[in-house]
């Protein structure tokens, strides 16, 4: 059964924000690892879970998970410099993502990750002519785009999209594979689409990526040795809730797994980054500002868009939930007023939420979001109207772990990009 999430401590949090300074995301790591060991154990047995950095990469929360158990999932040269400074070791490391550079294919070989998720043709002969060059023998799985969309609000696969390639188009590549000597073939890569809503979602999804690896399989007729099924296990966003219950996958998950025929040798693998980390996530604020305008009451606070949910502005955020606190706790919602909650910047997107109903606020109080563990600080527009990030502060019952501040600004460069053709070898 999934642990009922743990309310944010206040007491502590309006001490570290009197020390530290606000807004700040505080990060609870026994939720990290609640979650992790919840999730590994309604896995089949034998599986690996990855965690995906680009959920979170604070440098203490990869630390965490590479301790759990995890492997990592990167796509990108800093989420693999914080993974393998986390203590992953090369090997543990999947460099996925549809638009990986020869110049970080290279990078990555360089640091000893040979484990790439091929998104296309064109990315699987970067990836093998790297390796050739660096004469290594990278190992690579092939991201399938399946036929059926998955019941997801963020569907990334089995519609159109520039994640993998359909099955049809590997399928048809048997000997353009086999003359790729920089590779060996790994496996196959599916991954769905994000914040799966039920389990019947979820088993769809993981069902057709079950097939789909059996399909590829068959077809090229090639001893993969792993199946990534992907995942998109959800997890309520900046809003109140406990994330849905996951033991109803056990049953059938194992089930499937042992009645696999052309990947049964297949080591399965399993890929999450809201579900590990977004419980843990609170992002605390202050009040800097209450005011009427044409009969409305708006609340200015020292967060937006630049700390959380940057894409609030095209639509995609919902009205974040908030709660209030004063010292002796959360502020129960007895007398509610009806307001619009608004950040700092200069742009009428700022906004967290309309017409939601809170205590009444004063300047100085401390608001809280819960649930923005994962897609928070770095999924935002921190470059936007040149504020400083936010503070991140990690905990464990309360005893400080660590405390980190996100780099932001324009680093002078000693010269002017070269201009002039690509070279062949940087294509
Ligand atoms: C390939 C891949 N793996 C894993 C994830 C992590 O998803 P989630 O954070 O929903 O678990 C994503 C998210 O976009 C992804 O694209």
């Amino acid at each position: 059964m999934s642990a009922p999430m743990r309310p944010p401590r206040v007491a502590p949090a309006l001490a570290w924000l009197e020390t530290h300074g606000s807004p700040l995301y505080v990060y609870d790591l026994g939720e990290v690892e609640q979650r992790a060991r919840e999730l590994m154990s309604v896995l089949p047995a034998g599986s690996r879970l990855l965690f995906s950095l680009k959920a979170n990469p604070l440098p203490v929360m990869a630390e965490v998970l590479c301790r759990m158990g995890c492997d990592a999932e990167v796509s990108s040269p800093g989420e693999l410099s914080v993974a393998l400074a986390a203590g992953f070791s090369p090997e543990q490391v999947l460099y996925s993502g549809p638009g990986k550079s020869a110049e970080e294919v290279r990078g990555a070989l360089g640091l000893g990750v040979t484990r790439f998720s091929a998104e296309s043709w064109t990315d699987l002969e970067r990836v093998d002519r790297a390796s050739r060059a660096a004469r290594l023998r990278s190992r690579v799985l092939l991201r399938v785009n399946p036929d059926t969309p998955p019941l997801a609000r963020l569907a990334m696969s089995g519609v159109s999209s520039q994640f993998g390639l359909d099955e049809v188009e590997w399928r048809a590549g048997r000997e353009r594979l086999a003359a790729l000597s920089g590779i060996e073939l790994l496996g196959v890569h599916v991954y769905q689409g994000t914040q799966l809503a039920d389990v019947p979602a979820l088993l769809s999804s993981l069902r057709m990526a079950f097939e789909a690896g059996e399909a590829l399989a068959s077809a090229l007729d090639l001893p993969f040795q792993v199946l990534d099924l992907g995942g998109g296990f959800p997890w309520p966003f900046a809003t109140p809730g406990t994330g849905l219950e996951l033991a109803a996958l056990r049953e059938p998950l194992a089930r499937w797994a042992a009645e696999r025929r052309k990947t049964a040798s297949c080591e399965l693998w399993f890929e999450s980054g809201r579900r590990l980390c977004g419980s843990s996530g609170t992002l605390w604020a202050t009040v800097l500002d209450v005011k009427r305008s044409k009969g409305k009451q708006y609340v200015v606070l020292d967060t937006g868009i630049h700390h959380l949910g940057g894409m609030s502005g095209l639509g995609r955020v919902p009205l974040v939930g908030m709660g209030v606190a004063r010292a002796g706790g959360e502020v129960a919602p007895e007398v509610l007023e009806e307001v619009n909650v608004v950040g700092p910047l200069c742009t009428p997107l700022d906004c967290f939420a309309r017409n939601v109903k809170l205590p009444p606020l004063r300047v100085g109080d401390r608001v809280f979001v819960p649930n923005v563990g994962a897609y928070g600080a770095t999924a935002s527009l921190t470059g936007f109207l040149s504020r400083p990030p936010p503070l991140e502060l990690a905990h464990r019952e309360a005893e400080l772990v660590a405390v980190h501040r996100l780099r932001w600004g324009h680093e002078p460069q000693a010269r002017p990009p070269l201009e002039g053709a690509l070279s062949e070898e940087s294509r």
